[in-house]
């Protein structure tokens, strides 16, 4: 059986991306340092799959030491790189945090992965490396532009790593998804976004004002020039993308890559406003939202989403999950972590 390392496995993404690799036969080594999380996903990783016996080592890969041990004590096929600081704030007011950690683990975790026979190497990217874009939708040649925070842009320097990386040495090849905007919770609602404080995001602060949490909604901005004069994105459900890992994974351990390093957008192709997503939202919770119209946030783009055409005949890839079935699995989580 083939083994997977999934470094940041802890958190959100990497708790979704573990089942799914569990569930389509893989063995699962997680590692995370659990500075942005606690043992609640990890825990919930288990239940679900009823692997009681799920490896899982404390460690940080910004310590190479420990990251060398890390891949001479298990035989790692396919090692994906989660772990990294995500607050785009947090990074602007802290950049060498961010520079620091974010490149320094993924500069350790190839530094291992070749030295220990570990081919294969997936990143989690970003959408954020498209920046503002030109075109709608984008596809994997749209240009990146500058980034407009240091946390976006470890995201395009980490592609650059890999890149050059791979490029260089023979023994490692890669593959960076750029994830456009993850959301949601597994169906089971034993794992999903914990986010420490006050979310940043956008579906777990609507799903803490709807529990009581918060006590309105901001929507930033009602006056971009989209169709409801809110800002788009791409909304993808958390179980629908941790599924293209796994059917990334499979292109790698199967031998079916066409060049040593590709890169694919992970969407769902369909925009959707922040004013949409709100109102579907109340809808197919039966509720309703406190909210308002509040200034627009500093940094936002106007509209962004994913051409997914090449995710979709070559990894075989396809969102499956609808809007609604997604912002319920957020709602039941919320109700889940308030014992509701
Ligand atoms: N929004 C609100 N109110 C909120 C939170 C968000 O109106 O309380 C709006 C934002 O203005 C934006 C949309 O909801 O229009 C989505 O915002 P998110 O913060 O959920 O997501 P972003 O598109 O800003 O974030 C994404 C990724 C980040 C990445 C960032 C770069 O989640 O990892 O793009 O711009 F860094």
């Amino acid at each position: 059986m083939k083994r997977v390392l999934v470094s940041g496995g802890a958190g959100f993404i990497g708790s979704h991306v573990t089942v799914e690799l569990i569930e389509a036969g893989y063995d699962v080594l997680v590692a995370d340092d659990m500075s942005n999380c606690d043992l609640t996903c990890y825990e919930g990783v288990k239940k679900i799959t009823g692997r009681d016996d799920l490896p899982f080592v404390k460690m940080s890969f910004c310590d190479m030491e420990a990251t060398d041990k890390l891949f001479s004590e298990w035989k790692i096929d396919a090692v994906i790189h989660f772990a990294a600081f995500k607050a785009v704030g947090e990074s602007v007011s802290d950049p060498l945090k961010y520079y620091g950690n974010n490149l320094q683990s993924f500069i350790n975790v190839l530094e291992a992965a070749k030295a220990h026979g570990c081919r294969n190497v997936l990143f989690s990217s970003s959408a954020t490396v498209y920046g503002e874009p030109e075109e709608l939708p984008v596809t994997e040649k749209s240009p990146r532009q500058p980034s407009t925070s240091p946390y976006g842009n470890t995201k395009q320097i980490c592609e650059d790593i890999l890149r050059d990386s791979v490029a260089a040495y023979p023994q490692i090849r890669g593959i960076a998804l750029r994830y456009f905007n993850p959301i949601g919770a597994h169906p089971s609602a034993l794992i999903g976004e914990l986010p420490r404080g006050v979310p940043n995001n956008l579906v777990p602060f609507i799903t803490q004002t709807a529990i009581g949490r918060r006590e309105c909604l901001s929507i930033f901005g009602d006056d971009y020039p989209t169709p409801d004069g809110t800002c788009q994105r791409d909304y993808i459900d958390i179980v629908d993308l941790a599924r293209a890992h796994v059917c990334a994974v499979a292109r790698m351990l199967d031998e079916k890559m066409e060049q040593e390093y590709e890169i694919f957008n992970v969407g769902t192709g369909r925009p959707l406003s922040v004013m949409e997503l709100v109102n579907a939202f109340q809808k197919v919770n039966n509720l309703k939202l406190n909210y308002k119209i509040a200034p627009r946030r500093p940094g936002d783009v106007t509209a962004i989403w994913a051409d997914p055409t090449l995710a979709n005949e070559k990894l075989g890839w396809k969102a499956t999950r609808t809007t609604e079935e997604t912002l319920a699995s957020a709602w039941a989580w919320e109700k889940h972590l308030a014992g509701k």
